[in-house]
């Protein structure tokens, strides 16, 4: 069971140690509970989606304690910060550029050079973002496909133990998650409704404002290749072997495969990367986008994949990766 723990100094300090070690957190906040991770790390993210269940990975939020700290991660013109001092702290996330080396985890961005920040407006998720000291991937706290949850119990009765602990703030007063702004097109559009309306914000930068919220789950939509990162190299996956011109993305012991021309893992150099070696899948989710950034060179014909196990985490890459295969 997870532990359901009343916010005080004592508790958001845990907390904040928490999240610092790579942990999961119940967060209130006045949009819906989160499930928050330290953004910069890796693993805990990965951690986020495998407690949900999802079965690929999506972009996420990430949760930030002021407007200075958004420029650390985001690069905003005028207009951005404008609407920033007007909506923030509250329910609106933006969408901008991410500045470089930020040290974001390329996981929580999906492997982007776009990143979604907000600033709740709630006393304790403000508290503990300040306490943890670094950004927070946050999306709601429930499995993946199952309605959001707005309090601690019913955080605690979808997620189970999956969820470390939980600070119990009572009911989230909005309900419904945080209206997502995408800054970086011609005109600010609207990708996910919420509280704060494209009049609000109109009125507020005094420029257009329009909705591109139409559904677009499914794999051919534009708009959704758009917000992932998808390789150009094409992808062989389920690789036995290394073929002339390939770069090999590895999971687990890699010495084994056959590599064209009698060459070795050592003469791929810079076109082998390793996901896990030790056939970890939180270590491989928080390494994917890197990694198939780094191999996707104009120079190799195509990445051949090694094959993963499709459990737990391993079915969310593999989705990913199979998409990528697709394009
Ligand atoms: O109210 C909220 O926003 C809640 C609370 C916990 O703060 N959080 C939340 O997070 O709903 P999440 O991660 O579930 O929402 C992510 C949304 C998705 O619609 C995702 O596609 C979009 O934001 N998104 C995130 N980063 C994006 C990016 N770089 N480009 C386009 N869309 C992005
Ligand atoms: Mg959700």
């Amino acid at each position: 069971m997870t532990r359901i723990v009343t916010p005080s100094t004592t508790s958001i300090a845990e907390a904040a140690a928490l999240l610092k070690a790579g942990g999961l957190l119940g967060l209130p906040t006045e949009t819906v509970y989160g499930l928050a991770a330290d953004a910069t790390q890796g693993h805990a993210v990965a951690r986020i989606f495998e407690a949900k269940g999802r079965p690929h990975f999506n972009p996420l939020i990430v949760h930030v304690a002021s407007i200075e700290d958004a420029q650390k991660y985001g690069v905003f013109d005028a207009q951005g910060l404008a609407t920033l001092q007007a909506f923030w702290p509250g329910p609106l996330s933006v969408i901008v550029k991410q500045t470089p080396h930020n040290g974001l985890s390329a996981l929580a961005t999906a492997g982007l050079d776009t990143v979604a920040l907000r600033c709740p407006a709630h006393p304790i998720a403000r508290a503990v973002i300040a306490a943890a000291g670094v950004p927070l991937a946050a999306p709601s706290a429930n499995i993946s496909g199952t309605l959001s949850t707005t309090t601690p119990q019913h955080v605690a009765e979808s997620l189970g133990a999956a969820v470390d602990m939980i600070l119990a703030a009572g009911p989230s007063n909005i309900g419904l998650e945080s209206t997502v702004l995408d800054l970086t097109g011609d005109v600010p559009a609207i990708l996910r409704r919420g509280a704060i309306s494209a009049d609000d914000i109109s009125r507020v930068i005094e420029a257009d404002v329009v909705y591109d919220d139409a559904p677009s789950d499914t794999p051919k939509s534009p708009g959704q290749l758009l917000r992932h990162y998808a390789p150009t190299c094409p992808l062989r996956l389920g690789a036995t072997d290394v073929r002339a011109g390939e770069a090999l993305l590895g999971f687990g012991p890699a010495h084994f495969i056959k590599i064209a021309g009698g060459g070795t893992l050592e003469t791929l150099g810079a076109a082998y990367k390793n996901l896990s070696v030790t056939g970890d899948l939180h270590e491989a989710a928080s390494n994917l986008f890197a990694h198939l950034r780094a191999l996707d060179q104009p120079a190799h014909t195509a990445i051949a994949v090694m094959d993963i196990p499709r459990t737990g985490l391993g079915a969310a890459i593999w989705d990913r990766l199979s998409r990528g295969a697709g394009a």
